[in-house]
């Protein structure tokens, strides 16, 4: 049911409060909803619960949203890539009732008297009108999944690495079905039990394009921060589920893995010949070999840039960038930063093009690789984050529409809703 206008302005009147309590709200809530269901540790991420990155984006989210109650049509593009995380990782209906109760629950402790029944009935109003939102967007992605809108059973064909810290997996249906279609530069989520006890789920780009057979994701081992001694080097938090995927999950391995998702995709519907320039750093590679493999196999001779960044020694998918290269002399262009180059090893213009991290203004405007001038170029960026507002800003600065550019930030929160 919408909010009458008193009831409006009694959540938009809290909405300072709330804002200025927004971390102990966050913590109330989760620790409490945690307590009474503890099978929710399954769905949620345990390292962004405990950095704050996942209630950061929660609470953010519901009050941006009460702040624009009167806009709702305004928000809805907002809500595309959690949507599509939440069906990745199979939340439902009944999810949401448990999260409305504790969050109201931690809004009440923490505005205590300023919580008069009737701001309590207008809080609950705004959730479920967001939550009808969500859940209505939520539905109609999971008619799209069809049957498979929970965990499907794969086996791990082959485990093939592309650098020394990155993996691909080649995943293959347990129940032998043809697997559904996706768009290049969406997600899975893989889930796999963890030492503690738990579930914990990761999203993972296809790093190849649909195949009715397989799908295949490249992993890279986070070994997170490193603590030297004089004698050897070791890590504090090593990623919980990186790390066990590439150590513990060999061929023959069975995972669960979610109906793909994802809003950061190439439209392969919209046939146009407009140029595509894919930038990249590090791990932020996997989803556009699948973009660049859907359209070189798609639409052979429309234009496209491949831009990457890397530390390896060993540039991940480097001889098959240089094969496509080959294939489309004509069409495919690339630049190749390298950071660390190695001597007697490295060989400008083969293995690399550029000695330093990834810089746009390097590119030669002869050589045409961000086809600046076209106008209606799409730009497809993913790295670390500081990586990508750099580059963002790089193409602002020349002219480039925002909505031309999307980018895939591989965390949560934060940088994945600056963007909107
Ligand atoms: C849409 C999307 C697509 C993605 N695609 C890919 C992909 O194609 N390939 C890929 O490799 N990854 C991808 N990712 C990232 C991936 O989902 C995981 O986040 C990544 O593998 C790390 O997960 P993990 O479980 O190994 O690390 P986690 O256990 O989640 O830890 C994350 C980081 O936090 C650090 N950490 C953990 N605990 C602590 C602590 N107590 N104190 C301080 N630091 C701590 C860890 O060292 C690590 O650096 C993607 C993410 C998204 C959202
Ligand atoms: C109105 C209700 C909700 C809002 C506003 C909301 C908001 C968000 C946001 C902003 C994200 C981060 C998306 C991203 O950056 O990728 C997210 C992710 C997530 N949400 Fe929700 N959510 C809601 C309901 C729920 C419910 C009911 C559940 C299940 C109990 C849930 C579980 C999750 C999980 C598990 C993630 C992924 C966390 C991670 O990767 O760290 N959410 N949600």
């Amino acid at each position: 049911m919408a909010l009458n206008y008193k009831q409006t302005k009694l959540v938009k009147d809290t909405i300072p409060a709330l804002r200025e309590h927004g971390e102990r709200i966050a913590s109330i809530f989760y620790r409490n909803m945690l307590r009474a269901h503890p099978e929710l540790n399954n769905y949620f991420n345990s390292v962004n619960l405990k950095n704050g990155r996942q209630p950061r984006a929660l609470t953010a989210v519901i009050l941006g949203f009460a702040a624009n109650i009167n806009n709702l049509a305004e928000q809805v593009p907002k809500f595309e890539r959690m949507c599509n995380k939440h069906c990745s990782l199979s939340i439902r209906l009944e999810h949401y009732e448990i999260v409305g109760e504790y969050l109201i629950r931690a809004y009440a402790e923490v505005l205590g008297p300023a919580m008069t029944p009737e701001v309590q009935v207008a809080w609950e109003r705004a959730y479920s009108v967001l939550a009808k939102m969500l859940t209505g967007r939520e539905a109609q992605l999971y008619k799209q999944f069809g049957s498979w809108s929970s965990w499907r059973k794969f086996r791990v064909d082959k485990v093939v690495p592309e650098s020394a810290d990155i993996y691909s997996f080649y995943l293959v249906p347990q129940d032998g079905e043809p697997l559904p279609s996706f768009l290049p530069g969406q997600y899975v989520s893989v889930q796999v039990p963890t030492p503690d006890g738990h579930l914990q789920a990761r999203q993972y780009s296809l790093s190849e394009a649909w195949r009715p057979d397989y799908y295949r994701i490249s992993v890279k081992r986070d070994e997170g921060p490193a603590y030297a001694n004089a004698v050897s080097k070791s890590y504090l938090h090593p990623g919980a589920v990186s790390n066990l995927l590439i150590d513990r999950v060999a061929a023959g391995a069975a995972v669960d893995v979610s109906h793909p998702a994802g809003e950061f995709f190439l439209d392969t519907k919209e046939t146009g010949a407009r140029p595509l320039v894919l930038i990249s750093a590090g791990i932020g590679v996997a989803p556009m070999v699948s973009i660049a493999n859907a359209v070189t196999q798609s639409q052979p001779g429309r234009p496209i840039s491949w831009i990457h960044g890397s530390r390896s020694e060993q540039v991940p998918f480097h001889d098959h960038v240089a094969r496509l290269r080959a294939q489309h002399p004509a069409s495919f262009r690339t630049a190749v930063f390298k950071s660390r180059v190695v001597e007697g090893v490295d060989v400008p213009g083969v293995t690399y093009d550029f000695a330093s991290r990834v810089d746009l203004a390097r590119l030669s405007p002869d050589e045409d690789r961000l086809f600046l001038e076209h106008g209606g170029t799409e730009y497809f960026v993913c790295g670390p984050e500081a990586f990508m507002r750099d580059v963002s800003l790089y193409l602002r600065a020349q002219g480039v529409a925002g909505a031309h550019i999307k980018i895939e930030t591989f965390s949560t929160g934060d940088a994945a809703l600056e963007q909107k």
